[in-house]
């Protein structure tokens, strides 16, 4: 019990310092949220690359970072209303974000490994978007179903299994994100359509 309790904190001090290092791509992509934005609308400005499109990916990266004080739940709400919080911040984050991928209609990564190559460099790594898109999908199913079987007895053992998988999960969109803000908005480089 003791041994898990450990590997939970270390685990969670881990996911820390890649928020950290996701808010400091998100400072310095602020800047940009006040690029004039262009005249009419278009379909594709939803897009990460539109006016329209970078707003809802600021947006929903900030909801699920908020979201993420679930970790270390601050005394200022009860621990319920805080995974209520979790829950609702990155459903609609989420949304927000898949919105800004391409969802449903204009989405170019249904393979989530296709556009993947690592041994081109670190721009060969721009497809790394793609999977970040589906582990928001990844994550928003699997955090339904946790908060399902949250506190019901019976469902004790899975729901610690289930943890484990929706933490770790969690981590790899943490450095999946990391790596597309460094690229997109650090960077600057966009990926071709
Ligand atoms: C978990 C969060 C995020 C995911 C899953 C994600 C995913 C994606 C995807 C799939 C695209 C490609 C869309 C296309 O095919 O045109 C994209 C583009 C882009 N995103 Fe994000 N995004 C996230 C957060 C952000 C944030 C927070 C920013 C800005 C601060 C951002 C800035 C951009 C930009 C500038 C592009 C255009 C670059 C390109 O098309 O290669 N993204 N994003
Ligand atoms: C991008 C989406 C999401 C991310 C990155 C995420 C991340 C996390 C993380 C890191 C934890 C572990 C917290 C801890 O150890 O204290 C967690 C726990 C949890 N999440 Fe999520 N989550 C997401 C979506 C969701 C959604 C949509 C729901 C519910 C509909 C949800 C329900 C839960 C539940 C029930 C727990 C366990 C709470 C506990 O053990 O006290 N998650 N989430």
């Amino acid at each position: 019990m003791e041994g898990r309790l450990r590997r939970l904190t270390v685990y969670r001090i881990f996911l820390l310092i890649l928020l950290a290092v996701v808010v400091y791509f998100l400072v310095d992509g602020f800047e940009l949220l006040f690029e004039t934005p262009g005249s009419g609308f278009r379909l594709h400005d939803l897009k990460g690359d539109g006016w329209i499109g970078y707003r809802l990916g600021y947006a929903g990266a900030v909801m699920l970072v908020v979201a993420q004080a679930y970790l270390f739940r601050p005394g200022l709400l009860t621990k319920l209303t805080w995974l209520e919080t979790h829950c609702y911040l990155t459903t609609a984050g989420g949304i927000l974000i898949l919105v800004h991928s391409g969802f449903p209609f204009s989405f170019g990564y249904w393979n989530p490994f296709e556009r993947i190559y690592p041994w081109l460099g670190l721009y060969g790594l721009v497809g790394v978007q793609g999977l970040a898109a589906w582990l928001v999908i990844v994550l928003i199913a699997s955090g339904i179903f946790g908060r399902y079987i949250y506190g019901r007895v019976r469902w004790a053992r899975a729901f610690k299994r289930w943890h484990s998988v929706h933490s770790i999960f969690s981590g790899f969109l943490y450095v999946t994100g990391i790596i597309h803000l460094l690229l997109a908005v650090s960077l600057r480089y966009v990926a071709a359509a």
